[in-house]
């Protein structure tokens, strides 16, 4: 509603101008005439005939007829230039104009605006002037009327192109940063560079490798990028090492800056020149790559007086030259072997050789008893052989200087046994045959040497020395019964023995010493006396009891050794066995004590017998058994039994004559 009402109001008022106006001119043409005619934009001026009437003319500024038409003349029509000067700007206005300058120019009248000829030009501003006009980097270029900017080395316009207007454009410039430099394979940058244009990084391979080609130098460029670098690295590679003749290679095949080459010269060979090791330099060679080897030479070995040399005519490395003693000499000391050495020389040994006389002779019938070797200076001890004996001449061989033997003189001539045809007579004599060669007596030394089986305890060591000149020489020795004897005669000078063995018998035993009697006690005690015998291991005494019942031959040999029997009380019996070693020197044996003696019962003698008590010494040795008997006593039995003892002849003549036959009969057997 509101507008509604400001609108009506502006076409109101605009309505009442319109009225007020007309009316005006209305009130003009009725007091002037011509003049009131006249445009508004006209001026009612004098004609110029003087016709005093007037003219209406258009005011300045307008053309048209002065009275219905006055319209504005526009003078920058005409172009700016034309009316106002270079670099100028027309403003027409209403009736009228003015000038400026162009923007760029500025006016010399230093107005802002001007009218043509009074004076003023427009002159070129140098926006240049204006410091940072361009901003970080720009360089300004004036221009007519106008500058603009590109970017200085080391910057690059941005959010824009070149050239640029700085209030123009949103571009601006920026430094050129490349970053960091680039990395090449194998290579380090030598040196710290900038990152900004124009900024130079070296580069330089690492070691073990070399630049193959290209350009080691990047350059910040203006693209903002690092530009001319094309460096190629390659790794260093000596290539195989050179071989050279009669050397060993040892080396791991790597051919980098730094590998080791090691030549060592082959077995027998030597290092002459050059050198061992090499290695793989940064120039991509081998260093001092040389070595020569040489075959070791020992040259010609050495001699020695009295040897042969057994030699392949080798000098080289491991060549061995062996020496040995010529013939008729042997190698004393030294070693015998000399060998081509690593050195180039001959092993140092020494060889002697001294003279040798081989076996040394042989003399007939002697033979070399000691040696102490076959050398010079050796000597050989001759001996007669056996059967022979020394006769005369010298029984040493002696080696030579010359290696002959100086031989021995000895003269040896046979030997017959100096004891032969040696025997054993009388059980205790020695007879021999002697051979004697200087005629003179020979002395001899028995030994004798007696054992017994039964008598583990006996030694018997005897030696005698005998002299005799006898062709038969006999002698008798004291020789101990029941022995086995080994006797060894040696004649002294002959250096000859002869053995002999023996054995003596075994004799019959001594009785001992008794006393005859006659006894009646119902345990009649006998005695006897001995005396020690050499032969008492193996002699046993017997009692034998013999009842003079009826005549009885008691034969002193006889083997039967009847034991006591009951039923047969009348037959001889054995009444006791007594070892002699059991008895001392004397021997109190009770008859009839009904014991045991051995295995012999000594029964009671029965009443009113009688009997002869015989005792029997035996001596036996295995088969070989010697005994002798004596009548020990007459006994009776117990006395209320008185028989006369009625042998076989009857009275005491006939036993008289029993004894002494009894008597002979065992002294004889
Ligand atoms: C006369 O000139 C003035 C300016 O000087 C202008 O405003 C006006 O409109 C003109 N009158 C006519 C009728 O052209
Ligand atoms: C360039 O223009 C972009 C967006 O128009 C703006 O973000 C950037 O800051 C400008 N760069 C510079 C250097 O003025
Ligand atoms: C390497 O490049 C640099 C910069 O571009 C230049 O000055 C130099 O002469 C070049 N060197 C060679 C060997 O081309
Ligand atoms: C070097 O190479 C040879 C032949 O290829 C090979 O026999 C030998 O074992 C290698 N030596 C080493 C140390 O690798
Ligand atoms: C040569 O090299 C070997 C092993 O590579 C080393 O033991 C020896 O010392 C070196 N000799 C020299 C003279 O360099
Ligand atoms: C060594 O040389 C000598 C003299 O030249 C020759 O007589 C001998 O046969 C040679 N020995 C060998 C084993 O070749
Ligand atoms: C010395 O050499 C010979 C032959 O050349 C050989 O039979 C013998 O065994 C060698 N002796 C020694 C001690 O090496
Ligand atoms: C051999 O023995 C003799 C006498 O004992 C001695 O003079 C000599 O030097 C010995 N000779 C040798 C080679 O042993
Ligand atoms: C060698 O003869 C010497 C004297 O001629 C003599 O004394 C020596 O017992 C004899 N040696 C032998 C084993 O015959
Ligand atoms: C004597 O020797 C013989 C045979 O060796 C033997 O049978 C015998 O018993 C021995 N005699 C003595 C008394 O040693
Ligand atoms: C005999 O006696 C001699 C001189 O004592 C001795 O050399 C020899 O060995 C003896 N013989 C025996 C068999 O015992
Ligand atoms: C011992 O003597 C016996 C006879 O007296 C005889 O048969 C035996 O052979 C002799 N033994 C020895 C070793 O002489």
């Amino acid at each position: 509603m509101e507008q509604m009402s400001w609108k009506m109001l502006i076409v109101t008022k605009a309505f009442l101008l319109y009225l007020t106006c007309a009316f005006k001119v209305t009130v003009a043409r009725q007091q002037e005439g011509v003049c009131a005619t006249c445009h508004v934009n006209a001026t009612c001026d004098d004609k110029r005939d003087g016709s005093g009437g007037k003219v209406c003319n258009c005011m300045y500024g307008f053309l048209g007829n002065g009275r219905t038409r006055c319209q504005d003349k526009d003078e920058c029509q005409i172009g700016g230039g034309k009316i106002c000067g270079d670099h100028t700007v027309c403003h027409n206005t209403y009736g009228s104009f003015y000038c400026t300058c162009l923007s760029g120019y500025s006016p010399s009248n230093s107005l802002v605006i001007f009218i043509p000829n009074d004076g003023t030009q427009c002159n070129d501003i140098d926006e240049c002037k204006v410091q940072g006009i361009c901003g970080e980097g720009g360089w300004c270029i004036n221009m007519q009327g106008d500058f603009n900017c590109r970017c200085r080395a080391g910057y690059k316009v941005q959010n824009g192109s070149q050239p640029f207007h700085p209030h123009r454009d949103k571009a601006v410039c920026t430094a050129i940063d490349c970053g960091q430099p680039p990395s090449v394979a194998h290579a380090a940058q030598l040196s710290e560079a900038g990152t900004r244009y124009g900024s130079v990084a070296q580069f330089g391979c690492v070691k073990g490798f070399f630049q193959t080609r290209g350009n080691n130098t990047a350059v910040c460029g203006e693209k903002g990028v690092w530009e001319g670098l094309s460096l190629v690295c390659e790794e260093i590679n000596c290539g195989p090492p050179a071989v050279f003749p009669n050397t060993d290679i040892h080396w791991d095949n790597t051919t980098r800056l730094g590998s080791v080459v090691h030549y060592t010269c082959k077995n027998g060979f030597y290092q002459e020149g050059g050198s061992s090791n090499s290695t793989c330099s940064s120039a991509r060679e081998w260093e001092h790559i040389t070595i020569t080897c040489k075959e070791i030479n020992c040259g010609p070995p050495d001699v020695f007086p009295n040897t042969d040399i057994h030699w392949d005519n080798t000098t080289r490395l491991g060549s061995v030259v062996h020496y040995t003693c010529k013939n008729g000499f042997y190698q004393e000391v030294g070693s015998s072997n000399s060998t081509c050495s690593s050195a180039g020389e001959w092993e140092h040994i020494t060889i002697t050789c001294k003279a040798r006389c081989g076996p040394p002779p042989s003399l007939p019938h002697t033979e070399v008893e000691w040696q102490n070797g076959s050398i010079a200076g050796s000597v050989a001890l001759h001996s007669c052989q056996k059967g022979y004996r020394s006769w005369r001449g010298v029984n040493l061989s002696l080696c030579a200087d010359t290696g002959r033997w100086q031989a021995a003189t000895l003269f040896c001539r046979e030997i017959k046994p100096a004891i032969s045809k040696l025997l054993i007579f009388n059980e205790k004599c020695l007879r021999w045959k002697a051979e004697r060669y200087d005629g003179q007596g020979e002395d001899y030394t028995v030994q004798i040497v007696g054992s017994r089986d039964y008598q583990r305890t006996f030694q018997y060591k005897r030696k005698r020395v005998f002299s005799t000149a006898a062709d038969w020489p006999e002698l008798c020795l004291n020789l101990l019964p029941g022995t086995n004897y080994t006797i060894n005669i040696t004649a002294l000078s002959a250096g000859f023995s002869s053995i002999i063995s023996a054995n003596t018998s075994i004799q019959a035993p001594p009785v001992p010493e008794v006393v005859f009697r006659d006894v009646e006690v119902p345990l009649p005690s006998l005695r006897l006396r001995r005396s020690i015998n050499t032969l008492d291991p193996i002699s046993v005494y017997q009692v034998f009891v013999v009842p003079l019942e009826k005549p009885v031959a008691f034969d002193c040999r006889s083997v039967s050794e009847s034991h006591y029997h009951r039923q047969r009380p009348t037959g001889l019996y054995v009444a006791a066995q007594i070892p002699v070693v059991d008895i001392g020197r004397e021997l109190s044996f009770t008859l009839g004590d009904q014991r045991y003696y051995g295995e012999y019962y000594n029964a009671p003698l029965l009443p009113g017998r009688d009997y002869y008590i015989i005792l029997r010494a035996v001596n036996q040795w295995g088969r070989v058994r010697k005994q002798s008997c004596v009548f020990w006593a007459k006994a009776r039995g117990t006395p209320y039994i008185i028989q006369s003892a009625t042998m076989v002849t009857g009275g005491l003549i006939g036993l008289v004559a029993f004894v002494i036959f009894l008597g002979w009969y065992c002294k004889n057997k």
